[in-house]
């Protein structure tokens, strides 16, 4: 239903494009897609220029991924245990990725995130603003079940800083006409220099 990153909003698109940039300018190492679902953003990432693989929990969204992009490497894995040494990544891009994690859940993600990144390395995520969870049973015309949860940008930026991330920049915007809530975009880095 969504086969690339047209629908994304033009703020949205500004962050991701912001991201890319301080990821050539920092480590210039590569980029992980984490929870990269059919992988239409990895493909987005791919076009600019980055050199990325996707991550997702789901054995059928890699299967669609793969198919799809036969060129990129594409594998199932757990956003709290990502396939990769430490300090490999010079990006973690999580785009609408960690809403179905339980809040309780999202320090051990967000230390993974660190884990992987390079000193000087960059992530960015997506979510719902709001407080609470939903649940959906219809969605694309198909019957369905599906857990997300909402979180205000300050929760979020409270547990990157609570990983050792700094956060440089937040977007919250407004709902568009088909989304039911505001939306927020934040981009943290892993300082360069830790000592
Ligand atoms: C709303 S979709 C977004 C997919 C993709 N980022 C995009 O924008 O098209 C959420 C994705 O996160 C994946 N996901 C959820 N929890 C995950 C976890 N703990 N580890 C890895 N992937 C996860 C789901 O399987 C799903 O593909």
């Amino acid at each position: 239903m969504l086969p690339d990153a047209s629908f994304e909003a033009p703020t949205d698109r500004g962050m991701i494009e912001a991201f890319v940039q301080h990821v050539f300018e920092g480590t210039a190492r590569p980029v992980v897609d984490a929870g990269c679902g059919t992988g239409r953003m990895t493909r987005l990432l791919a076009s600019l220029g980055v050199a990325v693989s996707g991550i997702d929990l789901s054995a059928g969204m890699i299967a669609v991924a793969r198919g799809t992009s036969p060129e990129l490497s594409f594998e199932v894995a757990d956003l709290s245990e990502l396939p990769y040494a430490d300090m490999q990544l010079g990006g973690v891009f999580a785009w609408y990725s960690m809403i179905h994690s339980l809040p309780g859940d999202l320090p051990r993600i967000f230390s993974e995130f660190f884990r992987v990144l390079a000193p000087g390395g960059h992530a960015l995520l997506s979510f719902q603003v709001g407080e609470g969870h939903r649940h959906l049973s219809r969605a694309y015309g198909h019957d369905v079940s599906m857990e997300s949860h909402l979180f205000t940008p300050e929760v979020i930026a409270g547990l990157l800083a609570g990983a050792g991330f700094i956060v440089i920049a937040q977007l919250t915007r407004q709902a568009r006409p088909h989304e039911t809530t505001p939306q927020a975009v934040l981009l943290a880095h892993r300082p360069a220099n830790e000592d």
